[in-house]
């Protein structure tokens, strides 16, 4: 295995729901290195945001050979480990430190004004105040909206909204779910593009799921393509890469 993976999962799987009425998720094997930007790709329903809430340690693997996210520090943390031992608070705090994720329904809380929403995961961790907010929040063109609710935004300011909240604690991995989906494409093209640009600038990994193939594949993502499979009843996916 490289010294700069990021993610390496090995033999990870995930079944939600009972047959017939089933679907499993497989992942064999896949290493995500840092820098990289992976795009999850496929059809509705194939698993892309339970691929994403693994990877986000908010859905737990049924199995896990290896499971191991590296964050900023050098050391790998064996999250099959903590997953195995029922370490929730530790979990919770990898999640905290290591992890942006940009959810698919927005994710934004409701009674907070914009620049509550984007500073949450800062002050929660306690840390200094840094340029990085402004710079975000003047790269997303969203300083005229900070004293907003979400319910007052449109659903591209929320995204905009979402990808600052997502990146402003500055965590070595981005998970985004469809973070452009409600845009034109002349917008969603413009925001993935900032998305990536912003990903450079924090030494950050990114993995987002997207439907728009032609758009991954003009922005230079590393396409990770839902394959449909066979097992028992139920229906079945596996990503690899
Ligand atoms: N809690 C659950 N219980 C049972 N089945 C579930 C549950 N959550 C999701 N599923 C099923 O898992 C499959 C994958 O769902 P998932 O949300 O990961 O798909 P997706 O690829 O993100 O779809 P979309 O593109 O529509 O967002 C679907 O068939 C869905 O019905
Ligand atoms: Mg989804």
């Amino acid at each position: 295995m490289s010294g700069d993976a990021v993610v390496t999962l090995r033999d990870v799987a995930r079944t939600r729901g009972t047959e017939p009425d089933s679907f499993t998720l497989e992942v064999p094997s896949l290493t995500v290195y840092q820098g990289e930007c992976v795009a999850l790709t496929g059809p509705s329903g194939c698993g892309k945001s339970t691929m994403l809430d693994l990877l986000g340690l908010v859905l737990e693997p049924d199995r896990a050979k290896v499971f191991s996210l590296r964050g900023h520090g050098d050391d790998a943390i064996d999250v099959a480990e903590l997953w195995q031992d029922n370490r929730v608070d530790a979990l919770a705090a990898v999640r905290a430190v290591g992890i942006g994720y940009v959810l698919q329904t927005g994710g934004l809380l409701p009674f907070l004004p914009t620049r509550d929403n984007i500073l949450l995961s800062p002050t929660l961790l306690d840390m200094q105040e840094n340029d990085l907010v402004d710079h975000l929040i003047d790269r997303l063109r969203i300083g005229h909206l900070l004293r907003k609710k979400p319910r007052a935004l449109s659903i591209g300011e929320r995204q905009r909204v979402a990808i600052a909240r997502a990146l402003a604690h500055q965590p070595a991995l981005l998970l985004a779910d469809e973070p452009t989906a409600a845009l034109d494409p002349v917008h969603a093209i413009e925001v993935t593009e900032l998305l990536l640009e912003l990903v450079s600038d924090l030494d950050a990994t990114a993995i987002i799921v997207s439907h728009d193939w032609d758009m991954i594949r003009s922005l230079g993502f590393r396409e990770i393509r839902a394959v449909p499979m066979k097992r028992g009843a139920g229906s079945a996916t596996r990503f690899e890469g």
